[in-house]
């Protein structure tokens, strides 16, 4: 580390949510220098360093990680990458935050969890962003001030637009997502651990492709629904889908001994009400990265802060873990028909 004030960040993956990041990085932190960035495709390497003041590019990430300027390592490869990427940077001495979801297999997430282990003063952070998004803080903390009573029960609908639907098959082909709870559902798995103070026991899960039936030869599904059972007999009910027709549709209640909490249950774009010969309508947002821009940009700057100070971020490796271990008992109740116990 050169300036010990300011934190040399090496960025992978430049795609639809790397980019975002690079610019956040390169702009938005104090305390922040975005001075590399790889990906396989070279035009995005030097788009990026072009547009952002980048100023070293690489499409090799072994080679990004012999430059002895950076500090921290922020992976947005696709999602098959993040165990053995987020393992070399550790072992090459970097702090590492990596993009959900920490694996596609419990036996990678479990070496990672080793990895993490013994690398204590290095920060690892995993990208749950919704925890840093303000309503779904602002959530938490009227839970813990008892506004809700005991939480027991929490619902959660996490629904892509039906729009990327075209784009999502085109990458499913070649690619392996995790599948539709590990891929999808994995936000509302970790937050239902978050709120609920609990872990999940044992689950049954459904789903079908209705409209995009090509999803069900790719052993996915463009909707489905999962039923948990948490310790303390608490509960948790999560529908995740693919093709929701009025765009981006993120929403959570949280159920308690006294009271309620709803976040996000009308998606709305914004607070403009357009009223024309429709009637009066309310638009919705439009994908992830409209709706959490803001918990994007928090959550960097939260990795930034626990480097500088020293300590390990809110998010940590055996929330990685244990949200894995759900969503892929999710995933085998799904395949199997069966109500799977969850094990991590
Ligand atoms: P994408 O496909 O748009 O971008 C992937 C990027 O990684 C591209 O720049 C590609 O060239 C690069 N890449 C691929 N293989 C590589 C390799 N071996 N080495 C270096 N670069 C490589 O993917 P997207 O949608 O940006 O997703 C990236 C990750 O972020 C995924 O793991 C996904 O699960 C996660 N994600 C998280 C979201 C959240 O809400 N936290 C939202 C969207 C994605």
């Amino acid at each position: 580390m050169g300036d010990n004030r300011v934190v040399s960040v090496g960025l992978v993956g430049l795609g639809r949510l790397g980019r975002q990041h690079a610019e956040n990085l390169a702009y938005r932190i104090p305390n922040c220098r975005l001075t590399a960035v790889c990906s396989i495709k070279a035009e995005e390497v030097e788009e990026a360093q072009a547009q952002l003041g980048v100023p070293y590019g690489y499409t090799d990430y072994e080679d990004m990680l012999r430059n002895k300027e950076l500090d921290a390592i922020f992976i947005a490869s696709p999602s098959s990458y993040h165990c053995d990427q987020i393992e070399k940077a550790l072992a090459a001495g970097f702090h590492v935050f990596s993009e959900k979801p920490l694996g596609l297999y419990m036996e990678e997430a479990l070496r990672v969890q080793e990895a993490v282990r013994s690398h204590p003063n290095q920060v690892f952070m995993l990208g749950f962003m919704r925890r840093y998004d303000r309503s779904y803080v602002y959530a938490k903390r009227k839970i813990e001030a008892g506004a809700i009573g005991e939480p027991v029960l929490i619902r959660c609908y996490g629904l892509d637009p039906a729009q990327a639907m075209p784009g999502f098959l085109q990458f499913a082909k070649s690619n392996y997502s995790g599948g539709l709870f590990l891929d999808m559902a994995i936000h509302d798995l970790d937050l239902a651990r978050w709120y609920l103070g609990v872990e999940a026991e044992r689950v049954w899960a459904i789903g079908g492709s209705h409209r995009y039936t090509e999803l069900a030869q790719l052993q996915d599904a463009e909707t489905g629904a999962a039923l948990v059972q948490f310790a303390g007999n608490k509960m948790g009910v999560f529908v995740a889908g693919r093709n929701c027709a009025h765009g981006y549709h993120i929403e959570t209640e949280i159920i308690g001994t006294l009271g309620t909490l709803r976040i996000g249950t009308v998606p709305e774009k914004n607070q403009v009400a357009i009223m024309d010969d429709r009637g009066v309508v309310r638009e919705c947002a439009q994908g992830f990265l409209e709706r959490f821009e803001q918990a994007y940009l928090d959550e960097a700057i939260e990795f930034v802060e626990a480097i500088l100070e020293g300590r390990q971020p809110g998010v940590r490796v055996e929330d990685g873990v244990l949200s894995t271990a759900l969503g892929y008992a999710c995933k085998e109740s799904y395949d199997t028909g069966r109500l799977v116990e969850v094990c991590a």
